[in-house]
């Protein structure tokens, strides 16, 4: 089986060297818990690496993206140039306000079907290899109902299996849930789920990683200590734990 190198320091080698290539993995966790930074870190990487990649956002607009991650050393904006990422504004639409986007949906609202066509003239055009989806709760507002969301979810990574891509979605779960993913639903369906954590102790923060399950993989088990810097995330071992 053939591994996608997330670069993402010190998480590659807790998953035998990568994500097994052509799935689907969430990663999941609260707000601020360092989702989109991780799963933008996949893809610049990537990029970088030569495999082009695709950002699907649902939740904040691409220009607030493109600001963002300029913290962490990632332009965006260049790396579209030169045709290895393409950002689909999936944002604007719900709101009826038309995109400036080159990937967008027209401002008569939210359309699944003509958000995957979108998404798939991206994946051709640069010939994606790597897939982000931020994130399935922005995803499941444009629905009536939780059957409704997980069809979407489940068509969306038949869709996204069949184009070879390797794909994150990011999901958003209640620190004192069970489920590790919003619908219940994206868990079973996903071929693994890493799982980030925040708690504030005190006047410490304390971020942790773990992964919940990765088909394919004897991966590690451990809470993880995690940091999130001026170049993105980084995983620390265990026992490194008290040299942080
Ligand atoms: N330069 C930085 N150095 C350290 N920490 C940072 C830096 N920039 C952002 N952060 C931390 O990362 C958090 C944001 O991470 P990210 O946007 O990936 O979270 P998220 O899980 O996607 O959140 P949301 O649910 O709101 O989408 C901030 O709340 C902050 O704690
Ligand atoms: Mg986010």
């Amino acid at each position: 089986m053939n591994r996608v190198k997330t670069g993402i320091s010190g998480f590659d080698e807790l998953v035998e060297g990568g994500l097994p290539e052509g799935r689907s993995f969430l990663v999941s966790g609260g707000t601020g818990t360092g989702k989109t930074i991780f799963a933008t870190g996949f893809l610049v990487n990537g990029a970088l690496a030569g495999e082009p990649g695709v950002y699907l956002t649902l939740d904040e607009r691409p220009e607030l993206i493109r600001e963002d991650m300029l913290r962490f050393g990632w332009n965006l904006r260049k790396l579209e140039d030169e045709g290895v990422l393409k950002i689909v504004d999936g944002t604007m639409a719900k709101l009826g306000i038309p995109s400036d986007e080159e990937f967008s949906l027209p401002a008569t609202g939210f359309d699944l079907d003509k958000l995957l066509l979108e998404l798939m003239r991206a994946i051709k055009k640069i010939k994606a290899k790597r897939v982000v989806i931020d994130s399935i709760p922005a995803l499941g507002l444009n629905f009536e109902s939780e059957h409704e969301i997980r069809k979407a979810v489940l068509k969306m990574i038949y869709l996204l299996a069949r184009a070879g891509v390797t794909t994150v979605f990011t999901t958003e779960i209640n620190e004192d849930s069970k489920q590790l993913g919003k619908y219940g639903v994206e868990e079973f369906v996903a071929d693994g789920v890493i799982v980030l954590h925040y708690m504030g102790l005190g006047t410490q923060s304390n971020r942790t990683l773990h992964i919940r399950k990765m088909r394919a993989t004897k991966h590690s088990e451990d809470l993880h200590p995690m940091q999130i810097t001026d170049s993105g995330i980084k995983v620390k071992k265990v026992e490194d734990d008290y040299n942080l």
